[in-house]
């Protein structure tokens, strides 16, 4: 019996959290969920965002389920207290350094996308974001400059090592995919990036089978919306893959509908959706479900060995897609659990 920690977290959070738990249920998998508070919720209710025991649950549990942290209540804490930092702090202590976050339009959202519907028709693609590294976890500093001036700093660093081992990753997906594989970096300025490019050309010789470029990930960022089509498997560091895959979101119809997971060496991992914990519409019945569904799904493909019953719960979702079903995100009036209800259905 695998045991699921169910971090739900804040704002939207718990109301997605809450749908992708009913859905699991009612395949009786025979998983037991733990809850424990992350973020904004672990704060006010034990003074710190990612308490010791959510980490044991954390360590303990086969997967984790996380819903979103984030509160703009405690945007003025020093940033140690902040409810972003369980996030981080999970990915880091438990090594997840692999986010693969998949965005392909379901039939039917091609109104919902931003893009024309025969560009937006064509996206199918997985970001592989680095995401224990990068200008997220070097060291930051505020200093006051001789000339009175603040100053504030974030180093942007990776090894060597730290990039070969998310190149294989970005490889072997690529493999199970179209063979194609995207680097994208900022090598013609970032000292970062050019040894980024470095090993990922040096790791592609493993991978003779597998057709690598490269891309600046300004030009990324246009090709995106230009034609997501291109895009088979994109590899990049933690804050490229950060911004183009909400990007490539809206591509797909809605940041609502794309799942993630995270995963260590050993595919254990934590599923949550892209999106945050969208304060402006908390507490109301309007979040949109099938980001944390589907990233239920990738939980049972990646980490529990159940993949066809992840295929059957991304089928579920593609059918009441198809049948009309829409939150307010997709341009219809469904309610989060309303959504959930559609794609049960289809279960
Ligand atoms: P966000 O993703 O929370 O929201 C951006 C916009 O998308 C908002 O208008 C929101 O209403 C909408 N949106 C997001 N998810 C939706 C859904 N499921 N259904 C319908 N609409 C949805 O990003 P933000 O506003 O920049 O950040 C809010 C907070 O969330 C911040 O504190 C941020 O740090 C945090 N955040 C956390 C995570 C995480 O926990 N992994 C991810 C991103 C942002
Ligand atoms: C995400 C979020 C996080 C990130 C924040 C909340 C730390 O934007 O999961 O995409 O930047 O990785
Ligand atoms: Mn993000």
């Amino acid at each position: 019996m695998a045991l699921i920690a169910l971090l739900a977290g804040d704002g939207i959070g718990p109301e997605v959290t809450a749908e992708a738990r009913r859905v699991l249920e009612v395949l009786d998998l025979g998983l037991t969920f733990e809850e424990a508070p992350v973020g904004g919720a672990a704060y006010r209710a034990a003074g710190h965002p990612l308490p010791p025991e959510t980490l044991d649950l954390a360590r303990r549990a086969d997967a984790i389920l996380f819903g979103a942290v984030g509160d703009p209540a405690f945007d003025m804490l020093e940033r140690a207290f902040r409810p972003e930092q369980a996030i981080l702090g999970l990915r880091k202590e438990l090594g997840l350094f692999a986010n693969l976050r998949p965005a392909r339009l379901f039939a039917g959202l091609e109104d919902a996308s931003a893009l024309k519907p025969e560009i937006a028709r064509r996206i199918d693609l997985v970001i592989v974001r680095e995401l224990t590294g990068d200008v997220y976890f070097g060291e930051k500093g505020r200093r006051t400059t001789t000339e009175g001036l603040r100053e504030g700093n974030d180093l942007m660093r990776y090894d060597e090592n730290e990039v070969a081992r998310i190149a294989r990753v970005g490889f072997e997906t690529a493999r199970t995919r179209r063979s194609i594989l995207l680097s994208v970096d900022k090598a013609n300025v970032l000292e970062t990036s050019q040894l980024w490019r470095d090993v990922v050309v040096e790791v592609s010789a493993g991978y003779p089978d597998v057709t690598l470029s490269h891309m600046y990930v300004d030009n990324a960022a246009m090709q995106m919306v230009r034609d997501p089509g291109q895009f088979d498997v994109i590899v990049t560091g933690n804050l490229f893959g950060d911004i183009l895959s909400d990007q490539a979101s809206m591509c797909a119809g809605s940041i609502g509908m794309l799942p993630s997971a995270a995963l260590d060496s050993a595919g254990k991992g934590l599923f949550e959706p892209i999106h945050g914990s969208a304060p402006d519409i908390a507490g109301q019945g309007k979040a949109n479900p099938c980001a944390a569904i589907l990233s239920a799904a990738m939980m049972l493909r990646h980490s529990l060995a159940m993949p066809e019953r992840a295929d059957r719960i991304e089928a579920a979702v593609a059918a009441a897609i198809a049948g009309g079903a829409r939150t307010g995100d997709l341009g219809g009036t469904l309610s989060t659990t309303a959504m959930a209800d559609a794609v049960l259905a289809g279960l």
